[in-house]
């Protein structure tokens, strides 16, 4: 029978306890998420600084761009967000896309589509990478998590049979929470005159005094990172992404990418808005401070419990479960108790590194955490 393999997919990811459902969100609250009517203490949201809540005024109340933004959806909103992103990030021009899942797999798509091309990513870099290289016509290898030295045989072995080559990183890896070792890369990249392309979608707003993420924390110009991504839906609180480089670059993507050409722009509102919370995130330090501060005492009673942690120094706090039957288990014993703390299971991450991913965020009180830490300690000893 035709497409039996839907039911076929389904019942096996069901029998392998890896199957998705939604769950619906009745309310936001602070920190606080409401589902089927129960209060739960929300630690599954990438929201690091609390702005998704934050009350903020903007000069525009246009809820349609009516286009895609090469036809009517490139708004003045549009222009002064670019604009606000290029000159805080000290690079020459910025685009917008609607999503980071977009812009990731549409820059790789339209700047590495010729086979005299060469692709290295880090093996954990978001799905959105992936299809977008697998999608490309270059030649396409990973090297293993942060490992530097098998970047580096990688490219002397590699480099001279291809004319161009594009290493690709994330600033902080969305599952783990850890960095890479973006100065090595940068580094590598300049002596194999090869392009870096760093997806800082869980650095900005949490990294660097003022949010600005991996570029403000390391300093890292436009010829260190030709290629920066940002996205609008973790920290920053609203939703869509940005890629920023050279003036040649973004107008080679205006004319090549095809997510970017062919879809209809975010609203003005959106535009506007996204703007004002950029604006809170670089001023409003107190929600890095928080943050921090969260992140700090998570760590340290986490340790003091005996719960094993990764070296995660980030918002993203995973830990490690190993198995997705102990990973759902453990998260509805936490949901029963009151705290949302969903299960991360293969495909997601790789096989047999289900875990709970902990996002903590600027919401969060000390005794939340410490509450949190407390019943996962007792649910992991049984
Ligand atoms: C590292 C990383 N890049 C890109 C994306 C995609 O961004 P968006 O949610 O805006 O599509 C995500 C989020 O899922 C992510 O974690």
């Amino acid at each position: 029978m035709a497409f039996e393999f839907i039911d076929d997919e389904l019942a096996q990811r069901e029998s392998l306890d890896l199957l998705r459902s939604h769950v619906c969100i009745e309310e936001y609250q602070q920190q606080f998420v409401k589902v089927s009517g129960q209060r739960f203490l929300n630690f599954s949201s990438n929201d690091y600084l609390g702005l998704a809540q934050a009350e903020i005024e903007t000069d525009t109340n246009i809820v349609g761009s009516g286009g895609s933004p090469l036809v009517t959806g490139y708004s003045a909103q549009h222009r002064a967000l670019c604009e606000h992103i290029a000159q805080n990030i000290e690079r020459e021009a910025v685009l917008l896309f609607n999503s980071g899942f977009a812009a990731n797999s549409s820059v790789c798509q339209a700047l590495m589509n010729q086979e005299q091309q060469l692709i290295l990513s880090d093996k954990l870099i978001h799905a959105s990478f992936i299809d977008g290289a697998m999608a490309s016509k270059a030649q396409y290898k990973r090297f293993k998590h942060n490992d530097s030295a098998q970047l580096t045989q990688l490219l002397q072995k590699y480099r001279s049979s291809y004319r161009d080559v594009l290493v690709a990183s994330e600033s902080v890896f969305s599952m783990d929470g850890d960095q890479a070792p973006v100065s090595e890369l940068v580094r590598q990249c300049q002596e194999h005159d090869a392009w870096l392309m760093l997806d800082d979608a869980h650095g900005l707003g949490v990294l660097g005094k003022n949010g600005w993420g991996i570029v403000e924390q390391g300093g890292f110009e436009q010829e260190h990172i030709p290629i920066l991504i940002g996205t609008f839906g973790k920290a920053v609180g609203t939703g869509g992404a940005f890629v920023a480089g050279s003036n040649a670059l973004i107008e080679y993507l205006s004319n090549f990418a095809r997510h970017y050409i062919y879809s209809t722009a975010f609203s003005p509102l959106h535009a506007a808005t996204t703007l004002a919370h950029l604006n809170a995130m670089s001023e409003q330090n107190w929600r890095r401070e928080k943050l921090n501060d969260n992140i700090q005492h998570f760590r340290a009673l986490a340790t003091q419990l005996g719960i094993p942690l990764t070296a995660s120094v980030s918002a993203i706090q995973p830990i490690m479960v190993g198995e997705p039957k102990r990973a759902l288990m453990l998260s509805e014993q936490l949901m029963e108790k009151g705290f949302w703390v969903k299960a991360i299971r293969h495909p997601t991450v790789p096989k047999n590194s289900d875990r709970l991913r902990i996002t903590l965020t600027s919401m969060h009180e000390k005794e939340d955490i410490t509450g949190l830490l407390q019943i996962l300690a007792e649910a992991m000893s049984r």
